[in-house]
């Protein structure tokens, strides 16, 4: 595995083999082991937008493993004046070990990939977000003991994370429903991938039938990140697309309810199911520390 840039380019043996490291890995941080896997190496970290879990978590896992973690605002960085991503991209392999990037464009990130000649890995585009599923699985994973034949719900947007969640979760042999309102469908290269699956994949518009009998419900935010001018508009068309209690009586009894965060109560989800299942997702966002470490090792070492 040489970079991670989507969940599509990775085998369902390179998942799991993911997850089986982070297992590791944070065994080894609670019990006080050293795993100073990429002593001395340094990971540059470029942020085109705000973060709160992916800065922080990549920043102390790199520090955890020994290397150094360098903080490049695209603020400061001339990539942020116009230089080319890939003179970016030539110049930072002369100096870096590897370079996480948070943008916009999938493409800026599969040029630094193709233009550098260092381990390249996506820190959230607007069309993948695959740290936060290797996080994800990682986490259901600890829940239900195992991935493959559970029933996955996505309800929202059929954005970055609906993307990442499908494809991650198909591979793992998970059923996958996506409810997502007509217009606000995922990418039709994603669509078309899922479709492959045969009726392990879904894709519906009623939140109350797509939730029936799942083991996972997930949502995130209706306007992303870049969308913030739209975000009357989308709080109008995912009207009736909230994860409640209504939505949670159609699921298993002891169904998860995962979010990436940040969550905005009262719109994609009520104050009530987040309180509810506060636990899972709370365990989800620290298991990025641990998912992107074991990505780092995977790639860096
Ligand atoms: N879930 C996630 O990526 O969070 P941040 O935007 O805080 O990094
Ligand atoms: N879909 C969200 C995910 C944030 C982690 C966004 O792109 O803003």
């Amino acid at each position: 595995m040489k970079h991670l840039l989507k969940m599509m380019d990775l085998s369902t043996e390179e998942i799991i083999e993911i997850l089986n490291l982070a297992d590791q890995l944070k065994y080894e941080l609670k019990n006080g082991i050293p795993h100073r896997y990429l002593e001395g190496k340094t990971l540059g970290m470029i942020f085109q937008k705000s973060s709160t879990r992916t800065r922080v978590s990549f920043e102390t896992g790199m520090y955890q493993l020994g290397g150094y973690p360098l903080f490049l605002s695209s603020n400061d960085l001339q990539i942020g004046r116009g230089e080319p991503v890939q003179d970016t991209a030539r110049v930072l392999s002369r100096y870096l070990n590897g370079i996480m990037i948070r943008t916009f464009e999938q493409k800026e990130v599969e040029d630094l990939a193709k233009y550098g000649n260092i381990p390249v890995i996506n820190g959230l585009t607007d069309f993948a977000h695959p740290c936060q599923v290797l996080a994800d699985l990682m986490t259901i994973r600890e829940y239900k003991g195992k991935l493959d034949g559970l029933n996955f719900c996505f309800i929202g947007d059929g954005n970055n994370m609906a993307h990442s969640l499908a494809v991650g979760c198909l591979k793992v042999g998970m059923n996958v429903t996506l409810v997502c309102p007509e217009d606000y469908y995922p990418a039709k290269e994603i669509i078309d991938f899922c479709e492959t699956f045969g009726d392990k994949f879904r894709i519906v518009n009623d939140p109350v039938s797509g939730a029936a009998d799942a083991d996972i419900i997930y949502t995130d935010v209706w306007a992303s990140m870049g969308q913030e001018s739209e975000a009357e508009k989308r709080k109008l068309a995912f009207d009736g697309y909230q994860v409640n209690a209504k939505v949670m009586e159609q699921a298993k009894s002891d169904c998860m309810v995962l979010h990436c965060l940040p969550a905005h109560r009262g719109e994609e989800i009520t104050e009530e199911v987040l309180e509810a299942h506060a636990n899972e997702i709370f365990d989800e966002a620290e298991n990025r520390l641990h998912a992107q470490k074991a990505v780092m090792v995977k790639v860096m070492s």
